[in-house]
């Protein structure tokens, strides 16, 4: 059994690793013995991550195509141009009363949370598929949300529609990358503390609300968003491509 999950000397990359969901699931991977690089926007925030996590962190914006070559030279800089796994867990989000959305709100999401996912992960697709050809197949998991699965509480528009695209293109690409032996999946979270949650969970109030929506009744955990990550990323998801799994409390899979 603990073989089916063994994913000791993997080579990982982790967009937007440096806190929240991101930094859960590289510090989860790491202590399974895989070989983690972190990456994120801030100087500072891939400084303290790597010395946090004691593992190289590449300061790169996913949105534009500087940031995409800085990580791909990060890649054969470390790990020698082969690469097993891709997590594209970079995200942002936007909040607006929809007869105000801005068109900065959907060029700033889609551009990071789609079109960053896209072009990294082709970029990265030479280096996966190498790895691939090494006898396991390489993963690539998306990092999607809840709110791309069913109407969001909250009025973010292009966010829930930048995640719905996230999961389609998870199906599309797990289609096409089969034959290379390219596995292609997406984690659905719901809740988790997060900068990205942290006003919404402020008050008590906001986060029994938000608890109480979710029927476990709690926010997820490290230990939640991890399990699933290494179940996706290991011998023991070797047969699952092509899907979307919500880790959400039951949200999605017991709503209406
Ligand atoms: N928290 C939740 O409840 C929840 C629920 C569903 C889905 N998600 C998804 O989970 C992922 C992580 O979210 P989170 O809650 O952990 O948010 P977070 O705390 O705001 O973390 C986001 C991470 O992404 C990095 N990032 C943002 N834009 C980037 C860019 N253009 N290029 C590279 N890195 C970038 C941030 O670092 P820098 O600022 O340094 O770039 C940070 O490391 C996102 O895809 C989000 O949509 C979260």
């Amino acid at each position: 059994m603990t073989d089916l999950f063994d994913i000791g000397g993997r080579t990982v990359v982790v967009t937007g690793g440096t806190r929240g969901i991101g930094a859960m699931v590289a510090e989860g991977l790491r202590d399974a013995g895989a070989r983690v690089l972190v990456t994120s926007r801030k100087v500072d925030a891939c400084r303290a991550a790597s010395e946090r996590l004691g593992c190289p962190a590449v300061p790169a914006d996913v949105s534009t195509p500087e940031g995409v070559a800085a990580v791909l030279d990060g890649v054969h800089a470390e790990f020698g141009g082969s690469l097993d796994v891709l997590v594209n867990n970079a995200g942002v989000t936007w909040g607006a009363p929809l007869d105000d959305f801005p068109r900065a709100g959907w060029d700033r999401v889609l551009g990071t949370n789609v079109v960053g996912l896209f072009e990294l992960t082709t970029a990265l697709l030479p280096a996966l598929r190498r790895s691939a050809g090494g006898g396991h197949a390489a993963r690539v998991v998306n990092i999607g949300s809840v709110d791309g699965l069913r109407v969001p509480v909250f009025e973010n528009y292009s966010y829930s529609a930048a995640k719905a695209a996230v999961h389609m293109l998870t199906r599309h690409l797990a289609a096409v990358l089969a034959q290379d032996g390219v596995l292609v999946n997406a984690i659905a979270p719901g809740a988790f503390p997060s900068d990205m949650t942290a006003a919404a969970l402020a008050s008590d109030s906001g986060r029994t609300l938000i608890e109480n929506a979710v029927p476990l009744r709690r926010l997820g955990t490290a230990d939640d968003i991890v399990g699933a990550g290494r179940y996706l990323v290991s011998p023991a998801g070797s047969y699952v491509t092509g899907v979307v799994l919500p880790v959400d409390g039951g949200i999605t899979g017991c709503g209406t």
